[in-house]
């Protein structure tokens, strides 16, 4: 049975490795050789990754790739991608070229509200409460003057705060709900300290508020927190086309194509079971951009997921219509991201991503993920509805299940080549290589 340790965070990172090969494997050697194995270099790189979070023992790569030609309000992009997922980029690049020859990617963003809440428990009569809030609501907005005012200069800052009586899920729950514009920050460190001092705030006002008797001016703190809900932080994005411009090949007339595809949006519209999957396949796009660009990834899957439950049951994303001969497909997602704050000053790749994107502020930034969304939608559907997704998946694969037989240079030529005509599945790719090397 392995063994519970005090003090480890403050181990040096060798002693922290130490404990662990020690604790955990039987091969230490080996463990080590492949802990440092992703080390970098660069000493001052590497502190820079092991201050990140606590605990750094090394790094765990993901691949950047990038897809180019998306073309979005007219202006071209390469968007870059960080994903283990081997069709990802191939599919983003590929739905890209074909809405590169059909005028691009239409974006607009909706609204960029965000909220905060501080919960709390009063025990007492709501009149009352009421009018506390009302007198003390401006004290509440002056108290944050030394947090609010550089964002209040950029023009962001907060919007509004209401009191919201919450007794009906809770006996004397209460919030003070609040909004927030904060411009290119994704802003949870402005939000959250916002919402602490509000809480102090309002706690200490209500000790000296007089209508409240004793008991009243009691009022819990529970907590005081953002919400990574976003409803009101909404981006758009569209392509259309001539319905039979869609046809490609000819293997298919762009018509057939336009109702399959609608049909399988439809089916993800009614059934849950089809639009996780359905909507899956959007976050490959949007988290692999989230990523690059050192966004939470965390904050905006649970939002956008929360997003496709707003009317009580888990629904797709996306949209599709065919209208007056002209396909449209479209969505609308919620996106709190930032480019200016966290790890977007401080990741020299994350830098790099949003130099390639042309630096752009957070709303062209959410047009951007929410466009490698649709795009990732798009090539999903078309190959579902038309090749099925294994061919290009395995085709994809094969190069992952060569290098898990640790396939040379000549024999991944040779059976890469081979498969271009041939189903890849596991077993043929571990045939084929088994003939090769006998
Ligand atoms: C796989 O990562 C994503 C898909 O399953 C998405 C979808 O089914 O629409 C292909």
């Amino acid at each position: 049975m392995s063994k519970s340790i005090t003090g480890f965070s403050k181990l040096s990172k060798s002693k922290k490795i130490d404990w662990i090969v020690d604790t955990y494997f039987s091969e230490a050697e080996t463990a080590k050789r492949i802990l440092k194995q992703y080390w970098n270099t660069d000493d001052k790189l590497q502190q820079l990754h092991d201050e990140f979070i606590e605990n750094t023992i090394t790094n765990y790569y993901l691949p950047l790739g990038v897809a180019p030609n998306f073309l979005i309000n007219d202006r071209l992009y390469t968007i870059p991608m960080a994903i283990e997922e081997s069709s990802v980029v191939a599919a983003a690049s590929k739905a890209a070229k074909f809405w590169l020859e059909r005028g691009g990617f239409k974006t607009k963003v909706i609204s960029t509200i965000k909220i905060g809440q501080v919960h709390f428990i009063y025990k007492g009569d709501f009149e009352k409460l009421n009018s506390f809030f009302k007198k003390v609501k401006f004290k509440l907005i002056e108290d944050t003057e030394a947090i609010t005012k550089n964002m209040k200069k950029r023009g962001g800052g907060i919007l509004d705060i209401e009191l919201r009586d919450k007794t009906s899920d809770i006996n004397n729950y209460y919030q003070l709900h609040a909004s927030f514009e904060t411009l290119d920050a994704m802003g949870a460190n402005f939000i959250n300290s916002c919402l602490e001092q509000f809480a102090n705030t309002f706690k200490n006002e209500a000790l000296s508020f007089e209508l409240f008797s004793e008991s009243e001016k009691q009022i819990d703190i529970i907590m005081s927190i953002l919400s990574n809900y976003v409803p009101e932080c909404l981006v758009r994005a569209e392509v259309s086309c001539p319905v039979e411009d869609l046809s490609e090949n000819n293997t298919i007339s762009g018509k057939a194509f336009a109702n399959k595809f609608i049909q399988a949006v439809n089916i993800a519209e009614v059934e849950p079971y089809r639009a996780v999957t359905h909507n899956k396949g959007i976050m490959n796009g949007i988290d692999a951009v989230v990523l690059a660009t050192g966004n939470d990834f965390r904050a905006i899957e649970a939002g956008v997921h929360a997003y496709a439950s707003r009317h009580g049951k888990y629904s797709s994303l996306s949209h599709a219509k065919v209208e007056n001969e002209i396909f449209t497909f479209w969505m609308e997602i919620p996106l709190a991201l930032g480019t200016v704050g966290g790890l977007t000053g401080l990741h020299p790749l994350v830098k790099l991503s949003l130099e390639l994107l042309h630096k752009p502020s957070a709303n062209e930034l959410m047009q951007i993920v929410a466009v490698a969304g649709l795009a990732q939608n798009f090539a999903a559907l078309r190959s579902l509805t038309t090749t099925g997704i294994q061919q290009g998946h395995m085709k994809m694969h094969l190069m992952n299940i060569l290098n898990q037989f640790e396939a040379n240079d000549s024999e991944k030529d040779i059976l890469t080549n081979h498969f271009k005509n041939n189903t890849v599945t596991h077993g043929a790719v571990i045939e084929a290589l088994n003939k090769l090397r006998v």
